[in-house]
């Protein structure tokens, strides 16, 4: 017997129902009043005063969401956000970086941790998104291996607070770019140029530091869900030559296996070991590797290198010959983030993951309908999201997809300038603007599939 298909019928979902949705942001980039209640001074402002910001603006105010976030938590309920990952600023809450907490800083996340509980969305809190106080900073910041014991007594200060209502903790975001952006290129706080050896520095102690605030973590909270964030971008090479070949695996090893095989297995990768020499102690490698509940995957595209003199690892970039790129002059290549979810389920077990930060900057206008129609960010994301959701159904093991961002916001370097946001700041009068994006986000979220 044959039975007519129903044409009533809803088409099925992609996503499992208990798949979360939502967006990521960090301190820093949204949050502004830099000098309210108490908040110490951090490396991006001391870079940002040294005019450092190529469009000259500065986050002063960014998006007021430190006064304005009840706002900005109503927009994640309308969308139907079940998680919302934000970053605590270390400067409020410790902003000698050492030393005396600031009860005010702490009673801002319990306000803000307090109200996106109440509209029913879990909150994630990540540690470190890259506004290291800058007394840490003018004590030798990530140089120094005494600040692992700073940053694991800031986490431990963090989850007494907040433990009993976040779930879900993150220590670090993209270590690799405050290790080479700041301290191997200088484009990013604190600016400086250390070379190779300076960089994996930077990148050891982020990762001890880690380690020590994990342990803490555990040690003052049982039942936590613990992990990290990395922006794992995979890496091809330009050409079949082998220089450039080597070019590629060098510039793995150091953006995406010194953050992942640190935590996943207390392993640095051999192709770094003469960089690494006199960098890792003996005990380093135990203190580095933890058994994470969850690991956030930032990715915004692959990485084409070359070998090239005089550069970083002598690495550079090559040409991905592609054809559609972002307002940030990155290609866009979704099939890359599928690629890596099944690469990541076969090399490590397929644990527990999920999409962290995902998203495009696009030079948005408002039309005279007084609306953004992005529709180059809808097509991203939705190219995005699918390649989640083939990932899914070849058995990796994602929990999640979180955008970058809600709002458009301080983009470090650039500035105001370059806007990510599914939802518009107008910079003028604060005024927040519903893109296109998000009401289709708000859609895929609904139908558990992509609309
Ligand atoms: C990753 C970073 O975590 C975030 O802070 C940044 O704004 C986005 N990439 C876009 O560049």
């Amino acid at each position: 017997m044959t039975v007519a298909p129903s044409v009533s019928a809803a088409p099925a979902r992609t996503f499992p129902e208990d798949f979360f949705w939502g967006a990521s942001s960090a301190a820093y980039q949204i949050e502004g009043a830099t000098e309210a209640d108490g908040r110490g001074p951090s490396v991006w402002d001391s870079f940002t005063a040294r005019g450092r910001i190529k469009d000259g603006s500065s986050a002063r105010v960014a998006c007021d969401h430190y006064h304005r976030y009840p706002e900005d938590i109503a927009l994640m309920k309308q969308a139907g956000f079940s998680a919302y990952r934000f970053s605590l600023a270390w400067p409020r809450i410790i902003p000698a970086g050492r030393g005396a907490v600031n009860p005010a800083g702490l009673d801002f996340y319990d306000r803000l941790v307090d109200a996106i509980l109440a509209a029913g969305i879990r909150p994630m809190a990540c540690l470190f998104h890259w506004d290291l106080p800058q007394p840490l900073e003018d004590a030798g910041g990530w140089r120094n291996r005494a600040i692992a014991d700073a940053f694991a007594e800031y986490a431990r200060v963090a989850v007494r607070r907040l433990g009993d209502r976040v779930g879900d903790w993150f220590t670090l975001n993209e270590p690799n770019v405050v290790a080479i952006n700041g301290h191997g290129t200088d484009d990013h706080a604190p600016g400086l140029r250390l070379g190779e050896k300076g960089v994996l520095t930077v990148l050891h102690h982020q990762n001890l530091a880690q380690g020590d605030a994990f342990r803490a973590m555990r040690a003052e909270r049982s039942g936590l869900r613990l992990g990290t964030v990395c922006n794992l971008q995979p890496a091809r090479a330009e050409s079949d030559r082998p220089d450039d070949q080597a070019a590629a695996i060098r510039w793995d090893a150091v953006w995406n296996r010194v953050p992942l095989d640190g935590v996943m297995r207390g392993a640095v990768p051999d192709v770094l070991a003469p960089w690494f020499e006199g960098i890792v102690q003996p005990g380093d490698l135990d203190r580095i590797r933890f058994p994470i509940d969850l690991l956030g995957i930032n990715y915004y595209s692959r990485m084409t290198m070359k070998h090239e003199p005089g550069r970083l690892f002598d690495a550079g970039w090559g040409d991905a010959h592609c054809q559609r790129w972002t307002g940030m002059g990155w290609p866009v290549q979704p099939d890359g983030l599928y690629d890596l979810l099944l690469e990541f389920k076969q090399l490590y077990g397929n644990p527990a993951v999920f999409i962290a930060e995902n998203g495009a900057a696009y030079d948005d206008v408002v039309t005279p309908d007084g609306k953004v129609h992005d529709a180059e960010r809808v097509a991203f994301l939705r190219d995005h999201v699918a390649a989640v959701g083939r990932a899914l159904a070849e058995g990796c093991n994602v929990k999640g997809y979180l955008v970058w961002s809600l709002l458009d916001n301080f983009e470090w370097a650039e500035g105001l300038s370059k806007r990510f946001g599914i939802v518009r700041v107008d910079y003028d009068t604060l005024q927040r603007i519903p893109k296109d994006s998000y009401h289709w986000f708000a859609e895929t979220i609904r139908a558990g599939r992509v609309v």
